[in-house]
């Protein structure tokens, strides 16, 4: 599969060639492959990634799944220095001839299967786009020699716990089918450096939150779920806890990464602000519905069964990025307003939005 927003498919890769058969830089510093920038966290780095450094080109590559959406690319869908390419990083031949074509010099990995509770029901999808499309990047990225292939995992490979603090040398102990994936893939990518010094780094985040997410998320589905009139559908007590980080925020630490990230490194990425998923339901009534007292604002929470195991926490040790010069800059209240105001006008930038509101979404 493949076509290219703005100038059309040409040539097996769905890249228009230049003269000469290649895409060659065209004035660009550099040129950067997103991968899955149409999904969440991704659409934000690849906006900030297009505003910020005119002189690089960034070409998103992502295969438009049930979560992606266009739309929340339109700020700098016309710019210049953007390019839309649709395909799957499943594909080894595609893949292939994308690096051959476009001269990539960064990889920023994002396109993956990221729902934990649809990974149980279909952990055969999420091991082939998670860990076989990750090795179908990693490879295809050092045969072309790309100069930095970062790779985006989760706190979730760690396991959950309600005491230890995670640093980057603990023991990997995933609990699900999302984040077994997600540590396999790492494994893979550091794979190359270990043998080849091939330039990798890989990230471990929290939770981020904040606009473009599809709302089958529990943020994005709460506020959408009470902008509706309708209740929060809480998965077991709602007593787990999470690290909330906001959007602009990992992508400050991304970049914070690329520039003075090492080579074959792992950095987490998080924050001290924590919060139980009632508690938040609970933040998200009061703001939302304005109730005054816990019993009315009991009323707006629906608790449903639980899924098999549900993790404490992902606590993580943050020295290492600290000391790269990174800290979250948006403040929980503020972060929380933007998010909950952007859903109120953008929720139908997904035709299927209203499929990620139901308590156990299953793909569409
Ligand atoms: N959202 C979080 O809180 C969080 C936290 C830590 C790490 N991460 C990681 O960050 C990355 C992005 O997460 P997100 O929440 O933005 O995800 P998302 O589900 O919103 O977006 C994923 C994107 O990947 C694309 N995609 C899926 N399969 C693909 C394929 N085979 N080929 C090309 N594109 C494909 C989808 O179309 C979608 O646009 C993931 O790797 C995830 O594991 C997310």
């Amino acid at each position: 599969m493949c076509g290219e927003h703005r100038s059309g498919c040409g040539g097996d890769v769905g890249v228009m060639a230049a003269p000469g058969g290649f895409a060659p830089n065209r004035g660009f510093f550099k040129r950067v492959l997103v991968t899955g920038g149409a999904g969440f966290i991704a659409s934000h780095v690849v906006i900030a990634f297009v505003k910020k450094y005119p002189d690089y080109l960034v070409i998103n590559l992502d295969k438009l799944d049930y979560c992606a959406s266009l739309k929340n690319l339109e700020a700098i869908s016309e710019e210049p220095n953007y390019k839309f390419i649709q395909g799957d990083i499943c594909d080894a031949h595609f893949i292939k001839l994308l690096f051959e074509t476009e001269n990539i010099n960064i990889v920023l990995h994002y396109a993956a299967q990221t729902h934990v509770d649809i990974s149980f029901s279909h952990s055969s999808e999420f091991s082939n786009t998670n860990i076989y499309g990750t090795s179908v990047l990693v490879d295809a990225a050092y045969e072309a020699n790309v100069e930095k292939f970062i790779y985006i995992s989760t706190d979730e490979v760690y396991g959950g716990s309600l005491d230890e603090e995670f640093d980057e040398l603990s023991p990997k102990r995933p609990t699900n089918p999302y984040a077994a994936s997600k540590a396999a893939a790492e494994c893979c990518v550091l794979s190359y450096w270990e043998k080849y010094k091939f330039p990798v780094i890989v990230t471990r985040s929290c939770n981020i939150y904040g606009p473009h997410q599809f709302p089958g998320k529990v943020i994005p589905k709460f506020i959408s779920l009470l902008q509706r009139n309708k209740k929060c559908s809480i998965h077991g007590s709602g007593i787990q806890i999470r690290n909330f980080l906001y959007a602009t925020d990992v992508v400050e630490a991304f970049f914070t990464v690329l520039k003075n990230g090492k080579p074959g490194e792992i950095y987490n990425i998080g924050t001290d602000f924590e919060i139980s998923v009632q508690q938040l339901a609970k933040e998200l009534i009061r703001l939302i519905k304005k109730t005054k007292s816990d019993s009315e604002t009991e009323e707006w929470l629906d608790f449903v069964s639980d899924r098999p195991f549900l993790e404490p926490k992902y606590p993580m040790k943050l020295e290492k990025i600290h000391t790269l010069g990174w800290r979250p800059k948006v403040t929980w209240d503020e972060g929380l307003k933007k998010t909950i105001e952007w859903y109120r006008d953008y929720f139908h930038n997904w035709s299927n939005a209203e499929e990620g509101l139901v308590p156990f979404p299953l793909p569409q």
